[in-house]
């Protein structure tokens, strides 16, 4: 499948971060328990990755679960963790096929013991893959992340070294408009979008939608913009 040719003002963005919200209220939408919204925003998941490598994005961050999350009920925790296995399962064949590299970000000291044999597995197996390098924030708090990489880094090289590439576009589905301790370094100067669909609605043409509208926004990192400059 040939993805839709974008209209494109500017360039597609680099690194693209999506919170993933939603899945809850399109279960209830359903009279559905959540755990099958999550069930359905797993197959979402998916799509954006492969949309992904079709725009010829280089670098996709998925908020998976926060370190917040822990909070939600068992049940519900313990079916995120079992689609978060089932992904690293069967998915990686899929992966080195389209050119996806994969990285877990967040701690893994709270997760299941038999998740980490599978996380390091998907990170080896798909190390040498160059088409698109997809980061799973998995237990991941941004504060955190930045707490510990003050722990080393002096510099704001030295930190963007630690924590990752800057965020182009952050994508926010279900139309809370917060970051729930996402990325706050990394979002310095992303371009934020927050857009009305439920994760598990989200599909190539809603990404597709998203790419278009940030490259028609103008950004100007402090400076001025383009023609007032000349
Ligand atoms: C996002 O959907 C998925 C995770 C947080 C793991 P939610 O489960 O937060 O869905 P809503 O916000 O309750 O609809
Ligand atoms: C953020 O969504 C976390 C993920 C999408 C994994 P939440 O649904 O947990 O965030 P809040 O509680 O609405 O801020
Ligand atoms: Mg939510």
């Amino acid at each position: 499948m040939k993805a839709r040719t974008l209209q494109l003002a500017h360039a597609v963005p680099r690194h693209v971060a999506i919170i993933m919200d939603g899945n809850g209220r399109w279960a209830q939408q359903r009279g559905l328990i959540r755990q099958e919204g999550h069930r359905a925003g797993a197959k979402a998941v998916r799509r954006a990755v492969q949309a992904s490598c079709k725009y010829g994005v280089a670098t996709l961050t998925l908020y998976a679960f926060s370190s917040d999350n822990w909070k939600r009920p068992q049940p519900e925790v313990e079916a995120l963790m079992l689609l978060f296995r089932h992904f690293l399962i069967t998915e990686i064949e899929e992966c080195l096929r389209e050119g996806v590299r994969i990285r877990v970000i967040g701690r893994r000291d709270r997760l299941p013991r038999t998740l980490i044999p599978l996380i390091e597995k998907a990170e080896m197996e798909t190390a040498g893959c160059t088409r698109l390098l997809l980061r799973l924030a998995v237990d991941y708090s941004s504060r955190d992340a930045i707490v510990q990489a003050a722990a080393t880094a002096r510099t704001r090289e030295e930190f963007s070294a630690a924590l990752g590439p800057d965020v182009d576009l952050l994508i926010r589905t279900a139309g809370e408009q917060r970051l729930s301790d996402y990325l706050l370094w990394e979002c310095a100067y992303a371009e934020l979008m927050f857009v009305e669909e439920l994760w598990p609605e989200f599909d190539e043409a809603s990404l597709g939608a998203a790419i278009e509208v940030y490259s028609r926004r103008e950004r100007r990192f402090g400076g001025l913009a383009a023609k007032q400059s000349a």
